[in-house]
């Protein structure tokens, strides 16, 4: 096998030799390697390579976003006749479906492609197999979960959202050391430091959609956009969950158009979503609706009510709170409101990551299932 070259892959059931291995691994990471700056949701990221059959690299694309071409059509259209009889590597399973853009495995078949490197299947519902199925049944060789772990890690919230029709939940909170997120008068601007708050806009960055209760939007009047020196990207969707009580007329908010997730009708300068539920908003629909319009990362940035009812819900997946360097004291608002009658009612996090930001102190969990 020469430089670069690919290994011939075992057919059937026999066993795949070491060198084919590596090669499809290091293969399998240069298409992920692809998709780390792409911002498509509501759709996958993707990555592809295609390879002429002495397994040289002809091209390389990865998915923009809705509407634009899938990774692998990209790259098959790039690499043009030179790829028939050659490999596509791809980290996501191809779709067989018609959406927006006709399904890939036929832009695969027409290519001649003879055989297909997958790194994860694809959890859609509307794909999950059918690709593959298709392409196998289609005479091509298939060798697909190749880096399904890897792949996954590059999109969470896709997987996530795919799987259970909602998006992938962060909380985030700023906290004085024991926990306070406001004082009694509450005021809670700022509890911790501007590289802390810089840090926070890193996460919003990433986020589909920020989501605030009504009692923030009363209470701090945020604009909830990324402000980092030199963004560029997309400004995440502001979204508030509005209660009973009326929202404040004049908030900066409005400007941005957010999504409004009421119990009732209401007129408001944003789209309003009227999701009633018994304490306000019912918060597993609010959620789905989100999931719906394509929303896949939530961060959510409290307050303390809404944030304790969607944990309540079960409705947070991660968390990243910010200790500020300072003490508050009982009188303050507790990070997240509700009953804690016993301990036996708090909910078990697993520890991901803890560092300095500037004075502060940030620390990452998960929301453990059970
Ligand atoms: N340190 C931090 O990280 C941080 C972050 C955000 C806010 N804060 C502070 O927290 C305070 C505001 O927090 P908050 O707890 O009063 O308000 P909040 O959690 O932002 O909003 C709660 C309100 O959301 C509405 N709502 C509708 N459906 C709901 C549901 N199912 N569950 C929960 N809420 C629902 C209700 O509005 P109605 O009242 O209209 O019925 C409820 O009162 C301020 O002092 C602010 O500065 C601190």
């Amino acid at each position: 096998m020469g430089e670069g070259g690919l290994a011939p892959l075992a057919r059937g059931r026999a066993p795949v030799a070491v060198e084919a291995v590596v090669d499809l691994e290091r293969l399998m990471k240069e298409a992920i390697s692809l998709v780390a700056s792409t911002r498509p949701h509501p759709n996958p990221r993707v990555g592809a390579l295609v390879l002429d059959p002495a397994g040289r690299v002809l091209s390389r694309a990865a998915h923009s976003g809705p509407g634009k071409a899938h990774a692998e059509v990209a790259a098959l259209e790039a690499a043009g006749e030179q790829a028939r009889g050659g490999t596509l590597v791809v980290t996501l399973e191809p779709c067989d479906h018609h959406g927006r853009t006709p399904p890939c495995t036929e832009a695969i078949l027409a290519a001649g492609i003879a055989r297909v490197l997958v790194g994860a299947v694809d959890p859609d519902p509307r794909v999950a197999g059918r690709g593959l199925a298709r392409l196998r049944s289609a005479g091509k060789e298939v060798v697909s979960g190749i880096a399904a772990a890897e792949v996954e890690a590059q999109d969470p919230a896709y997987f996530y959202h795919r799987r259970t029709g909602r998006p992938r939940v962060t909380l985030k909170a700023a906290l004085t050391l024991d926990g306070r997120a406001a004082a009694a008068d509450g005021t809670s601007q700022w509890i911790t430091s501007g590289e802390a708050r810089e840090d926070a806009h890193r996460l919003r960055a990433e986020a589909d959609a920020v989501v605030i209760g009504a009692g923030t939007l009363r209470a701090d009047d945020p604009l909830l956009s990324v402000r980092l020196e030199g963004y560029e990207g997309p400004q995440p969707r502001a979204v508030v969950v509005a209660g009973r009580r009326p929202l404040p007329q004049t908030a900066r908010l409005w400007e941005r158009r957010p999504l409004v997730l009421a119990p009732a009708p209401a007129g408001s300068g944003g789209e309003v979503v009227v999701v009633p539920g018994p304490g306000g908003v019912d918060l597993p629909a609010a959620m789905a609706a989100l999931g719906e319009r394509g929303l896949l990362e939530v961060l959510v940035e409290g307050g303390p009510t809404l944030a304790g009812a969607l944990l309540r819900e079960r409705l947070v997946d991660r968390g990243v709170f910010y200790f500020g360097a300072r003490l508050g004291g009982g009188e303050g608002t507790p990070a997240l409101a509700g009953p804690f009658a016993t301990l036996a009612d708090a909910r078990a996090v697993r520890m991901t990551g803890a560092r300095p930001v500037g004075p502060d102190l940030r620390v990452e969990f998960v929301v453990e299932e059970v």
